[in-house]
């Protein structure tokens, strides 16, 4: 999906399948743009809201058919209410664009946005791109040429070319990292990550790729991510990018991301029930988010240095793999006793966090990853757990997630949990068999390889995988955190 803005003409007369206007208040005005559309159309426009097919309020939607020498190109209009206005609202008035859009197959959209401001108008974009989202590339025969929505034309009073680019590009992001989540395990192995992460470093101006194997990671110690991964037969990658801009703002520092990106996790020896495990194809969420979004940055040219660090790996069981008991030395130095093979997820973390640090020199810390279930216990689907150790730090993460739609909602970490994550007989233990607490139990197990470096982490688990489908979360948030480092 491409999205421009029109600087002439006007909606009515703009080429389209549908066009899309947006409408306000309990008894919304016609006006402007619409105006002129409800003329042409003899006052269908007019009627619809009179009869209260439609309101302003939170993605309330209709659909008028455009009647034969209306003189309008498109065949469709659609109405939708943009509700109290707020971000959020815009983006659900996106997303009731987007069902009407696929309701008539329509493969381009005008977008008459009224009076909205400019930062309206990017949410609205980006509540569209993401409704229109399909992930399609395994079907065949018809199901696969459902037509899709290729060009939006967005009419606007106050927003700039550089505003829709910004948006379209979070759309393409987010569709990019959703892809990668949504692509069976099958077909996206960690070499197959790396490889995406590689196209992205060789494409984008800035953007540099490196990728670690099996000999690289023997090198580095990375012992406990090297763990999880001898039970498959997939080789493990750790993928390291990093953007350098042309630019650094001034008194800014490297920012590290970590993403979790375990392409398939069956549990290994400690094995998960076979009901819904297919849904572990997108245990590699975190990573996903992570490698698209430092992408977003660098393509933006935002002006701050950028690492990400995403270890990846399969977690098999097999004759090769860790078991319950065994004890594994991490990147740094730290001894850890496997209790549970299934907490593999802060295990390949640990050495990534240690990675991002001391060879890649971030100064400060994010990590993305689908690591417990506990977190959609606690949190459901509608809030990402954020940990971190550091509060200013962890505002600004949290800030950054509400300004785009990607909540998350904090949780402790304390020395009283402390005592949960000692182990018998080494310095750490990945689990306990007492059911307590599990999703702080493995922000503070994470905290243990951060050097005391301002760190987050932001447990998806719940908010990356929703309805069985990767959401790209994490991807927003990194932008629009980035962009506030820049502005500070
Ligand atoms: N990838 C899972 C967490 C997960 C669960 C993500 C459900 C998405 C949906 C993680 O590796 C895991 O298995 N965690 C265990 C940890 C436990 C063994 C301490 C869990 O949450 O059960
Ligand atoms: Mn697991
Ligand atoms: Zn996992």
């Amino acid at each position: 999906m491409k999205t421009t803005l029109k600087t002439s003409g006007s909606p009515r007369t703009a080429a389209g399948d549908l066009v899309i206007a947006v409408v306000s208040g309990d008894e919304p005005r016609v006006a402007g743009a619409l105006a002129d559309i409800d003329a042409a159309l003899g006052g269908l426009v007019t009627g619809v809201i009179a009869r209260d097919e439609v309101s302003g309020s939170k993605a309330s939607s209709a659909l008028i058919h455009v009647p034969d020498g209306a003189g309008m190109k498109a065949t469709h209009l659609g109405l939708v209410g943009v509700g109290d206005g707020s971000p959020d609202h815009l983006r659900a008035a996106g997303g009731a664009a987007a069902k009407l859009a696929a309701s008539v197959k329509a493969r381009s959209v005008v977008l008459a946005t009224g009076g909205l401001d400019a930062e309206s108008v990017q949410s609205l974009i980006q509540g569209f791109g993401y409704g229109e989202y399909r992930f399609d590339r395994f079907r065949t025969g018809d199901a696969a040429n459902t037509p899709r929505v290729g060009r939006v034309a967005v009419f606007s009073e106050s927003a700039k070319a550089a505003d829709v680019q910004r948006a379209d590009r979070l759309v393409a992001a987010i569709s990019a990292a959703r892809d990668l989540v949504n692509t069976p395990s099958n077909h996206l192995t960690p070499t197959d990550l790396a490889a995406r992460a590689e196209t992205l470093g060789a494409t984008i101006p800035g953007l540099e790729c490196t990728v670690l194997g099996r000999a690289e990671l023997k090198k580095l110690r990375a012992g406990a991510l090297l763990a999880v991964a001898q039970g498959s037969a997939e080789p493990p990658r750790m993928i390291v990018m990093r953007y350098r801009p042309k630019r650094r703002a001034r008194g800014t520092d490297v920012l590290g991301l970590v993403g979790k990106a375990v392409t398939f996790d069956t549990g290994g020896i400690s094995i998960k029930p076979s009901g819904g495990m297919e849904e572990m194809k997108m245990d590699m969420g975190g990573g996903a988010a992570v490698i698209e979004s430092i992408a977003l940055v660098a393509q933006m040219g935002l002006p701050i240095e950028v690492v990400a660090v995403v270890p990846s790996t399969e977690n098999m069981p097999s004759g090769t793999a860790i078991k319950p008991g065994d004890v594994v030395t991490a990147m740094n130095g730290k001894t850890i006793e496997i209790i549970n093979t299934d907490a593999e997820g802060r295990l390949i973390l640990a050495d990534a966090l240690t990675y991002a640090v001391r060879t890649q020199k971030a100064a400060r810390l994010v990590d993305f990853a689908t690591l417990t279930g506990a977190i959609l216990v606690a949190l459901g689907e509608s809030f990402a757990g954020l940990f971190g150790s550091d509060s200013e730090w962890t505002e600004r993460v949290r800030a950054a997630g509400e300004a785009v739609g990607e909540l998350c909602w904090e949780l402790p970490l304390h020395p009283s949990y402390q005592p949960l994550i000692e182990s018998k007989v080494a310095d750490l233990s990945n689990s306990s068999n007492k059911r307590l607490a599990g999703s702080i139990y493995a922000a503070q197990f994470l905290r243990e390889f951060t050097d005391g470096v301002p760190w987050c982490h932001v447990d998806i688990a719940g908010t990356g995988m929703i309805g069985g489908a990767g959401t790209g979360f994490g991807v927003g948030l990194v932008r629009e955190l980035v962009e506030g480092l820049a502005a500070r």
